[in-house]
């Protein structure tokens, strides 16, 4: 059998198949399941802001006190705060009981201050590293991109401040120069860029005229856009990177990996098809490995960058006129 193991947030992974963060790490038999099932690593489900902010009015509310009642306000938020935290750093510290594999808590705020105080947290229960998913939308007129961009940075560099453990982000692809933002974010402590955030779809029911968010699993079509971000900032980023969306099957892993991946998150295709796809994963990237000759992932990581590949033209060029033109293989 080839080595597959990896580093991965500094932490050493016996393999690059993380499961990401989803109702695949909900508990910790889940995410001893995980283990079982062959992963390297989990990324726990996300902590969300709203979720805290919606127990907090919950318990307001059965309390029947007024909105402007503040002091007795302020003590049920905190109240509820630590139940709501207590039940996630309970999820974390079970895993760790449960499991060998690293754990790593994902944390999703609003809030410049609650991001640190929950990652300060996260640590004190034993996760093993922090995945900060980061996403601000865009939806005022007077918003600038480098005050959007300027949010990332001093969420990452605040959290940086208060933890020891590993930090990685995981962002959305809406970046004008992400080469750029992903210095910034390394610069700013990121140990680990995870591409990319795959939002909620927007929709629109024609019927009721109302709105629509829905969660539509991902395709293996959707590998590209990842793919060739990876395949652009490895190399050139400063940090480590994880592909997220599109994941599949082995193909996907090592396509990933070419381009420069340390690991790849995976989530849709476990949940439709079971945990026992991670198995199967490992064993074509094993039998690939071992039809090329390489011993470990390091003989062609990043073999396919744009730093290593040195073709520069199918990187750069977003409309290639071979391919439109139907001229090209
Ligand atoms: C049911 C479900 C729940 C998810 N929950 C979270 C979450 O809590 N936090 C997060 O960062 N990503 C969450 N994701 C996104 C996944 O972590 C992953 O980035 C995304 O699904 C792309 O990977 P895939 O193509 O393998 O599905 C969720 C995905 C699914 C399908």
């Amino acid at each position: 059998m080839a080595d597959l193991s990896t580093t991965y947030m500094g932490l050493g992974l016996k393999n690059p198949i993380i499961v990401g963060s989803s109702d695949l790490t909900l508990t910790a038999d889940k995410v001893k399941a995980c283990e079982d099932a062959g992963a390297g690593a989990v990324v726990l489900k996300s902590l969300f802001e709203e979720q805290i902010v919606d127990e907090v009015r919950q318990a307001r509310e059965q309390a029947f006190f007024p909105d402007n009642h503040t002091e007795a306000d302020d003590y049920i938020r905190k109240t509820t705060l630590h139940l709501s935290e207590s039940r996630y750093l309970k999820l974390i510290k079970e895993s760790k009981k449960t499991v060998s594999i690293p754990v790593i808590a994902s944390l999703n705020c609003i809030r410049p201050d609650w991001w640190t105080s929950y990652a300060t947290r996260m640590e004190e229960a034993g996760a093993d590293g922090i995945e900060l998913n980061i996403a601000v939308m865009p939806t005022y007129l007077m918003q600038t991109a480098s005050e959007i961009e300027s949010t990332y940075i001093q969420i990452v560099q605040q959290v940086r401040s208060k933890v020891q453990i590993p930090v990685s982000v995981k962002i959305g692809p809406y970046f004008t120069s992400l080469p750029h933002t992903a210095r910034a974010l390394r610069n700013a402590g990121a140990d680990v860029l995870v591409l990319f955030n795959r939002f909620t779809q927007f929709d629109i029911d024609i019927k009721k005229m109302e709105l629509i968010h829905r969660y539509h699993y991902s395709t293996p079509a959707e590998i590209h856009l990842p793919l060739r971000w990876i395949a652009v900032l490895a190399g050139q980023s400063g940090c480590q990177l994880a592909a997220a969306t599109g994941v599949h099957s082995g193909d996907e892993v090592i396509k990933q990996l070419l381009a420069g991946a340390q690991a790849v998150h995976v989530c849709s295709v476990l949940l439709q098809e079971g945990l026992g796809r991670i198995g199967e994963m490992l064993r074509d990237l094993d039998a690939w490995m071992r039809r090329h000759d390489f011993e470990s992932i390091e003989n062609f990581r990043g073999r396919m960058s744009m730093e290593l590949e040195g073709k520069p033209d199918f990187y750069q060029r977003q409309q290639y006129i071979r391919v439109l033109s139907g001229s090209a293989p």
